[in-house]
């Protein structure tokens, strides 16, 4: 197992437990998401977590597969299906760009939370933009931190290895707005919509279309 599973198969539990930081933020992410998606859809989310989003999304969809590099993450929201509830829900262990799922060709792909904490970021999106249909969205909420504000910048910039360092933390790329926006772009994407949720420190939020 590598060290970044084993780091978030330790903290999934407390995951589970934490509450939602800023649930205004994530009511509007929410929102936005659901916008953009069709009762047709099939979606792919990475990075899911304890699959708390994709059973909120999982009814404005046809199907949606989410997946997640943690066995702790993925056992706790498979746990969530045992009442029968959205059917249409299946949860995976899986690393992004492992694999192409059931045969890629996803309408949308889902990653919230998630960019900020690949090394290779570009490889990351290239390998959703390679799961998408052409034409197919990739909807991503990914915290900013080089854009956070004069105090909490060199706070996280020096706590955050430290933590590691422990065990506390995992890998974090410190990225701006307009260099993430720009590697999408790169990566074959025409960003259609963003957004700051929250604004501070910015959890940019890209609608990007397959082009
Ligand atoms: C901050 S959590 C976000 C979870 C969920 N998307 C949310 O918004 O609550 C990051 C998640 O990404 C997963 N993750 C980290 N690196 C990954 C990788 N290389 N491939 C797949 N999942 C990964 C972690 O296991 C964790 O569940």
């Amino acid at each position: 197992m590598t060290d970044n599973a084993s780091f978030w198969d330790k903290v999934a539990t407390r995951y589970a437990r934490s509450p939602v930081r800023n649930e205004a933020a994530y009511a509007e992410t929410l929102a936005r998401t659901r916008a953009y998606l069709k009762p047709s859809d099939r979606v792919l989310e990475i990075g899911c977590g304890t699959g708390t989003t994709a059973l909120k999304l999982a009814g404005s969809v046809e199907s949606l597969l989410a997946t997640d590099v943690s066995g702790k993450m993925i056992g706790i929201a498979t746990a969530k299906l045992a009442d029968g509830a959205a059917g249409n829900v299946s949860f995976r262990q899986a690393e992004i760009g492992a694999d192409t799922f059931d045969g890629g060709s996803f309408d949308a792909v889902l990653a919230f939370n998630l960019l900020h904490l690949i090394g290779d970021t570009a490889g990351a999106v290239r390998s959703v933009r390679d799961q998408l249909k052409p034409g197919g969205l990739f909807i991503s909420k990914t915290v900013c931190l080089s854009e956070a504000g004069p105090l909490l910048r060199p706070l996280f910039r020096l706590l955050i290895p430290v933590m590691r360092f422990f065990g506390k933390a995992p890998f974090v790329r410190f990225l701006k707005i307009s260099e993430l926006e720009t590697l999408i772009g790169v990566e074959g994407f025409e960003i259609v919509e963003t957004g700051n949720y929250p604004a501070k420190p910015p959890s940019r939020f890209i609608v990007a279309r397959k082009v």
